[in-house]
């Protein structure tokens, strides 16, 4: 019987490959030609001196978004995005600032792949001051519920996500994740959403987390003052505290 759900399961998603491989497609080339159209505003001039070209210091593990003319919502739109709400630091083991290494943490905390690589939802942008623009979302996370139906049921059903992006950029080297953390039910983000998602994150971290014999704390900063409180800007209008959390996160 799980055999044949399984099997039913794997038919079913080969056939909407396709067509959702397509659909990204197409969203991707419209938020890619976002980002030229952006590059490309006459308005910026070409000389703004607020911008230096030179690196920022990265001693701290991460850089304030905002220097550079980030922000710490992603974009959804031109004008509307998605928290970044949790940073994990450039100072953290060097694995998990690694793409693997974030997998593999992001499972130890509850967070599975997506079911067969598909994904559900738009690809975001966001813009971390590092000198890339706007680029597109790494990866994202999705909770795990069950071993056959995995990230397919929570697609469903609903749980905590996050997207991720990374501070490489050559002007914001620090190798910092940056998180847009989110919590739903049945596919909708839930009031409060943004800050529920980075608190199940947080308190996970915090308490320690272990994945095939590796484990991990975190260290947690909550910052006031990087990101607005309120819904200004914020996809579906869902409010937020306006609290970035700062994770370390050492090998156990
Ligand atoms: C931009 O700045 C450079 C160096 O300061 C200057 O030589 C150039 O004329 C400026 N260009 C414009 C369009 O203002
Ligand atoms: C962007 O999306 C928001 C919903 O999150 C919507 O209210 C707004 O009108 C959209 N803006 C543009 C320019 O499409
Ligand atoms: C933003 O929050 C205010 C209350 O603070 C609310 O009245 C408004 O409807 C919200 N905006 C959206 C787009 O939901």
């Amino acid at each position: 019987m799980r055999l044949f759900l399984t099997t039913l399961l794997v038919l079913a998603a080969a056939a909407l490959a396709v067509p959702l491989a397509l659909q990204l497609e197409q969203t991707d080339d419209s938020q890619l030609a976002l980002i030229e159209s952006h590059h490309d505003a006459p308005s910026s001039g070409g000389n703004d001196t607020s911008k230096p070209d030179v690196p920022l210091d990265t001693s701290a593990g991460w850089v304030d978004p905002r220097i550079l003319g980030g922000r710490f919502l992603d974009f959804v739109n031109k004008t509307h995005g998605e928290p970044l709400n949790v940073i994990i630091s450039g100072l953290s083991d060097p694995f998990i600032l690694s793409e693997d290494g974030l997998h593999i943490y992001a499972k130890s905390l509850g967070y599975s792949e997506e079911c067969l690589g598909l994904h559900y939802g738009n690809r975001h942008l966001a813009d971390l001051g590092d000198g890339d623009g706007r680029k597109v979302e790494q990866y994202l996370a999705r909770q795990y519920y069950f071993p056959v139906w995995g990230t397919c049921w929570e697609s469903l059903a609903g749980g905590q996500h996050f997207r991720a992006w990374k501070q490489d950029g050559e002007l914001a080297n620090t190798g910092a994740w940056f998180l847009g953390c989110d919590s739903t039910k049945h596919h909708t983000i839930v009031p409060n959403g943004y800050d529920l998602g980075r608190d199940w994150l947080i308190g996970r971290a915090t308490a320690g987390t272990s994945y095939r014999g590796l484990g991990w704390k975190a260290d947690v900063e909550l910052r006031v003052g990087l990101s607005t409180p309120g819904n200004t800007s914020v996809n579906h209008g869902i409010p937020t505290d306006g609290i970035v959390a700062i994770l370390t996160i050492n090998r156990l």
